[in-house]
């Protein structure tokens, strides 16, 4: 048998980074790492559901419902917590938005720190993984259609991204 010439080892080699680092960029902006949520993934919808109970249901209630009159400004003129369940807008922003929103806090993601809402940052409190799980449990709340109209949500936004 010939052996391989050291141009062709070579190439071999030049080629298979670059399909490598291919599939990281095509995985890195498709997939989003860490902030893309798994709504069927029994164990992390589990793992969600306790975060949730211990982090997020005094002020969205056990049942994802919000505080009452949620879309009143209070005295004070901050937002009451909306509902997580599909009556609310959770549902309305994609992984991206809800994830960065959860973790960096809304001041952030609307640019104007000075914002004044009892929404808690995130960031140094639960992990990005909690974060993912906790959102990954609310999604897993909704009835199907609305699941689906907001991975259309997530498809569009990452489609514009590009
Ligand atoms: C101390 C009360 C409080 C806790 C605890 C809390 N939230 Fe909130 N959350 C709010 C309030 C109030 C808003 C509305 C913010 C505004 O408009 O000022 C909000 C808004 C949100 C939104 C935006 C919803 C939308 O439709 O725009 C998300 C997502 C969210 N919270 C997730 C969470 C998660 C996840 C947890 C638990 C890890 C959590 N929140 C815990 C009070 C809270």
């Amino acid at each position: 048998m010939r052996m391989p010439s050291r141009l062709s080892v070579l190439s071999a080699v030049v080629v298979l980074v670059g399909l490598g680092s291919a599939v990281l960029v095509w995985a890195g902006s498709d997939r989003m790492p860490g902030t893309v949520l798994e709504p069927e993934n029994e164990a992390v919808i589990a793992k969600g559901k306790s975060i949730y109970a211990a982090n997020c249901a005094s002020c969205h209630g056990a049942n994802l419902e919000g505080e009452p009159n949620w879309r009143q400004p209070k005295p004070d003129l901050t937002m009451p917590a909306p509902p997580h369940d599909e009556s609310g807008h959770t549902w309305h922003h994609t992984d991206r938005v809800l994830f960065d929103l959860t973790k960096y806090g809304l001041g952030k993601l609307i640019k104007n720190p000075d914002y004044k809402t009892n929404m808690p940052i995130y960031d140094g409190v639960l992990s990005d993984k909690e974060i993912v799980a906790v959102l990954s449990f609310i999604k897993s709340s909704w009835p199907k259609e609305v699941r689906q109209r907001h991975d259309e949500l997530n498809l569009k936004s990452r489609e514009e991204e590009k």
